[in-house]
């Protein structure tokens, strides 16, 4: 079974960052991604840069990106402005983010819950007569941290507005890690009844070191998309409590084991987390990545392609 990858680092990874890196560190951080097999990648976003430094330049960052015609770059908007400016930057693939709280919605891009909702409908229907993929991730979808508990019926709701109105993908986010494999049961079981599991992608993130078995669950609901940040590079710096981001290297392992096809050897993500690291500063890599930077690893993967 086809399993989709998205690599969220050069997003969501490197937006929570102390250290801003520059548009050719982005730039090489995507590059090894793009060597080692990612073919889904989350690129930037085009957002004020008062309210991130971190993504500066991103529109520079596009007109650079490399394999353009078999890599998939979506770039994340809040707004229109933001829609305008990807689409002159030659994203094709553009995100919105509705947060399902009102205070999430108030924190992260100063909108009112009702007012995000509208923007959204407005950028995904507009994507649809432009030819521009519009997916709509829904944040702080399980648990905000400012209103705690998310009923599950109000993550439906919002799932069937933005599939009726064109979102090519829906896809649950788990902003601060905080879901447990029950929660995501019940939660998907309420969204699938509305809009199904085709159009469905995952966002976990490890805080509680849960994302594995949420991602076990989510995939025996159908779910074949998952989003994933190399070397659990993350964090969102409008969500307290809020750490990395699963790990690219932990989901690959994981799915390759149980036989799904990812496309991707996670030994050719070795290199990019310690290339990640030298970038940032900072220290990475995911539950796996001790065993996966061992010689045995290493033969454990030849044995299973045959030599
Ligand atoms: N890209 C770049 N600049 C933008 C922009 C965008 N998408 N949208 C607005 N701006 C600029 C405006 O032009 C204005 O610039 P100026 O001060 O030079 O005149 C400034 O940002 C403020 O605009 P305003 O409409 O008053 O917005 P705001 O101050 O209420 O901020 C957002 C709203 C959405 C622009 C800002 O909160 C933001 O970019 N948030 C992104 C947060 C994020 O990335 N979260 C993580 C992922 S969900
Ligand atoms: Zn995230």
């Amino acid at each position: 079974m086809k399993v989709r990858i998205n690599e969220v680092g050069p997003r969501d990874g490197l937006q929570s960052q102390g250290k801003t890196l520059t548009v050719e560190s982005r730039l090489s951080l995507i590059q090894s991604l793009v060597k080692a097999g990612l073919k889904n990648l989350e690129a930037g976003s085009f957002v004020s840069p008062k309210a991130v430094p971190q993504m500066a330049g991103t529109d520079e960052l596009f007109a650079l990106l490399p394999e353009r015609s078999t890599v998939r770059y979506a770039g994340l908007v809040p707004n229109m402005k933001g829609y305008e400016f990807a689409v002159a930057a030659g994203a094709n693939v553009v995100n919105v983010v509705l947060s399902v709280t009102e205070t999430m919605n108030q924190k992260n891009i100063r909108m009112s819950l009702p007012q995000t909702a509208d923007v959204c409908v407005a950028i995904i229907e507009r994507g649809r007569r432009e030819g521009i993929a519009v997916q709509a991730y829904l944040a702080v979808a399980f648990e905000c941290p400012f209103e705690g508990l998310v009923e599950p019926a109000v993550v439906a709701r919002y799932a069937k507005l933005v599939k009726q109105a064109g979102a090519s993908k829906i896809i649950i986010a788990d902003t601060i890690g905080a879901a447990n494999p029950e929660q995501v049961r019940r939660l998907l079981d309420a969204v699938i009844s509305e809009v199904g599991s085709d159009i469905l992608s995952c966002h976990f993130h490890d805080t509680r070191g849960m994302a594995l078995a949420n991602i076990t669950v989510a995939l025996d609901r159908g779910v074949r998309e998952f989003d994933s940040s190399i070397g659990g590079l993350g964090g969102c710096p409008f969500s307290p409590g809020a750490t990395g981001n699963v790990a690219t290297e932990d989901v690959v392992l994981l799915l390759n084991s149980m036989g799904h096809d990812t496309g991707i050897d996670p030994l050719d993500l070795i290199p990019v987390i310690n290339a990640a690291e030298q970038l940032t500063g900072v220290s990475l890599g995911g539950k796996s990545f001790r065993w996966l930077s061992q010689p045995s690893a290493k033969v454990a993967g030849e044995a299973r392609h045959g030599g």
